[in-house]
């Protein structure tokens, strides 16, 4: 295990709220080497006892009551002051230390990852078995992302670069994975002539505070759908692959995202919906809209196609959006209804379990819809009733501990869990599609007020079953 960790933008939101309170945690359950040394590099000028002393504070909170942790793991901190717009600052800065394997972990806004990486080349960081992280998104379109792929590549190979989807490190997606690939019974149906429909839904109470500058460059589009829900689709659509190492599973997802339908300027108007909210009140506080000059979205509904055999005509809906009224990340798979419909009520098409639906935040559970008889004696036929087999699964679904289990794997050199550039570009590919013929057709963000379910627009694209709200359910 690798154990020398630099860690660029260290004194960034990520770092401060998720990157340093796993590595504390990591450190109590004896997870880190011993001989683990964390640089943390960053722009502002600072001694190690200031960084220290700044991070201190800032995990106060987000870490374990155990203060003695804490201060193990400061005192592996050095703190190096560089412009990481300058590669030959940087290469300068760290060069000392290139004695022993390393990860260099990106923290950092993607215009920055070029300059690094070659700084750190220089300084013989990427040499050997020496790793690169990254953290989306990766670029801002596919002429950028390939321009930043094709740029790391001339400095270390593919092998050694981890790009980070922290959606990947949570327990209850790669669940997905195994309750597909894993029961007779889901492996049987898992294709068209069996599914309807399948709904992925990413909704959020937070809003964009705090990252207006960002966000207003970027847009719920290429914040969540780029990379969170589209790695969610390859995960539920991807072929079996072989094996279960990291290249047959990116081979697999690539595949899928490669397949997605693109775009038109027609599809977007009947098959999309952007949102903005307004002003609301989201868990009973009252709260501000997204006031900004860009005319950037805050929710997406997309209806989108998978063309291959597997997936021929069902409908893939994703919709995400920010400051709606619940938290809560589901995928809901819908089956077609039977083929010869026996029984009086409910009428087919009318009621419709046979579905299956996977939340994996904030709880974890999965619940199979069914049909099944209540038979009661003044009913002279018989009735059926949807009824559901409910299990709750007891994974955390934290961003925190999803880094936990990315640092891990980052330390040991396991790629499974990462992106791989190929799949960067794919999904690339379909998003800019959407974002070409938004722009070409000038399609507006609909106001929704904070609080509430997005735009009235997007109704018909939000997850099925009966009366279902992620919140009423
Ligand atoms: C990040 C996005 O990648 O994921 C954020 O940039 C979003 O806008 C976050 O809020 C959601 O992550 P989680 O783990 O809280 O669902």
């Amino acid at each position: 295990m690798h154990d020398t960790l630099l860690l660029f933008g260290a004194t960034g939101d990520l770092s401060q709220r998720y990157l340093f309170p796993s590595l504390v945690h990591l450190w109590r359950d004896r997870l880190l080497p011993p001989a683990f040394r964390i640089v943390a590099v960053g722009r502002q000028e600072l001694s190690d006892d200031d960084f220290r002393a700044w991070l201190r504070e800032r995990m106060a909170g987000e870490v374990a009551d155990d203060q003695t942790v804490v201060e193990e793991l400061l005192g592996k901190i050095t703190y190096v002051s560089v412009d990481l717009r300058d590669e030959t600052a940087i290469s300068t800065a760290l060069a000392s230390y290139a004695d022993r394997p390393s990860v260099s972990y990106l923290a950092t806004p993607p215009d920055l990852f070029v300059p690094c990486a070659k700084g750190l080349k220089a300084a013989g960081l990427l040499e050997g078995e020496s790793r690169l992280v990254l953290e989306k998104p990766i670029g801002r379109d596919l002429a950028s992302a390939r321009e930043i792929n094709a740029a790391l590549k001339a400095c270390l190979d593919e092998s050694r670069i981890f790009r980070i989807d922290h959606y990947l490190g949570k327990a209850a997606v790669q669940n997905l994975l195994a309750l597909r690939l894993g029961n007779t019974l889901l492996e049987a149906v898992w294709e068209h002539r069996w599914i309807e429909s399948v709904d992925i839904f990413v909704g959020e109470t937070a809003g964009v505070d705090g990252r207006e500058g960002y966000y207003a460059n970027y847009g719920a589009l290429r914040d969540m759908v780029q990379n969170h829900m589209l790695q969610l689709l390859a995960l539920i659509a991807m072929e079996p692959p072989s094996v279960l190492d990291a290249d047959s599973i990116r081979d697999e997802k690539r595949k899928v995202l490669r397949a997605l339908r693109p775009m038109s300027n027609d599809d977007v108007a009947s098959r999309t919906v952007r949102g903005r909210y307004a002003a609301g009140v989201v868990e009973g506080r009252a709260v501000k809209g997204f006031v900004h000059e860009s005319t950037v979205e805050t929710f997406v509904a997309v209806e989108t196609y998978i063309d291959n055999w597997r997936w021929a005509g069902v409908p893939f809906r994703l919709v995400t959006g920010k400051r709606l009224a619940e938290r809560a990340t589901e995928v809901v798979v819908s089956f077609r209804p039977t083929s010869h419909w026996l029984f009086e009520r409910p009428r087919r098409g009318r009621e419709r379990p046979n579905r299956l639906r996977m939340r994996l935040q904030p709880d974890e559970t999965i619940e199979l819809g069914l049909m099944g008889s209540l038979a009661a004696p003044e009913w002279g036929a018989m009735e059926l009733k949807p009824m559901s087999l409910d299990l709750s699964m007891s994974g955390s679904p934290q961003r925190r501990i999803a880094y936990e289990r990315l640092i891990v794997d980052v330390l040991r050199g396991n790629q499974t869990l990462f992106v791989r550039d190929d799949e960067v570009e794919a999904a690339w590919h379909w998003i800019d599609s959407i974002e070409t013929a938004w722009t070409q057709t000038g399609q507006p963000a609909l106001e929704y007020p904070a609080g509430s379910w997005g735009p009235s627009e997007a109704e018909r694209y939000l997850p099925p079953t009966n009366g279902y709200r992620p919140g009423n359910s």
